[in-house]
């Protein structure tokens, strides 16, 4: 297994995830690697769409897909929604990653999680912002590290907990372990 660098997902991130997955569980991530081989190793019904040919060999759960339009995004129609989605592609040189909007409403359902790397560059911060009001999901930012910030974007205890084995996220803020939270949105109600 290959180890977190620069261009993984930090493992203060994987440590916030892990607890949430069980077997069979529906995942998505954009931008493959090693989050990939973890996924698979988690046993979930994952798929990581990635475009670049030469990460496509790593997992048999990666679907390879061009990016198109602008902003970029990839080639690809969803076939049901996820109970966890990673965004985490596009890499930056191609662009926002706000081209997820054309598709997340067929992603997100009732007690779907959705967590977002890279949330201190601006575009990534300001989608995050996006996707928790339009899904009325409370979003908690996270520190790893001393430069890169990552997001979780969940519902109420009530549709979400089921994901998470009775530890809702916002109650692991009080763990020493966590990484840092830096910021709690107010609860927003739906905007459409
Ligand atoms: C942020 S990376 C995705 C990383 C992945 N989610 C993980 O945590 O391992 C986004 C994109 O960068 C590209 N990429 C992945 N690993 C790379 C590497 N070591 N060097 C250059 N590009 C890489 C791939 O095209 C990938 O879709």
């Amino acid at each position: 297994m290959p180890a977190f660098n620069d261009w993984t997902i930090p493992p203060e991130l994987w440590e916030m995830i892990r607890p949430m997955l069980r077997p069979g569980m529906v995942t998505l991530e954009t931008g493959s690697g090693l989050s990939t081989r973890l996924f698979d190793a988690a046993e979930c019904r994952h798929t990581a769409l990635e475009h670049d040919p030469r990460f496509a060999a790593e997992s048999d759960s990666v679907l390879l897909k061009p990016l198109v339009g602008d902003p970029p995004w990839y080639d690809w129609e969803p076939v049901r929604p996820c109970e966890l989605i990673l965004i985490d592609g596009p890499p930056q040189y191609a662009g926002s990653r706000s081209g997820v909007l054309r598709v997340i409403d067929r992603l997100v359902t009732a007690g779907t999680v959705i967590v977002l790397d890279d949330t201190n560059r601006p575009d990534e911060n300001q989608l995050a912002g996006c996707l928790a009001g339009r899904f009325a999901l409370r979003r908690i930012d996270y520190r790893a590290g001393s430069r890169r910030r990552f997001s979780i974007l969940a519902g109420d205890r009530k549709t979400s907990c089921r994901f998470w084995k009775g530890t809702v996220p916002f109650s692991l803020r009080e763990n020493r372990d966590s990484p840092r939270v830096v910021c709690r949105s107010p609860r927003r109600r739906p905007q459409r």
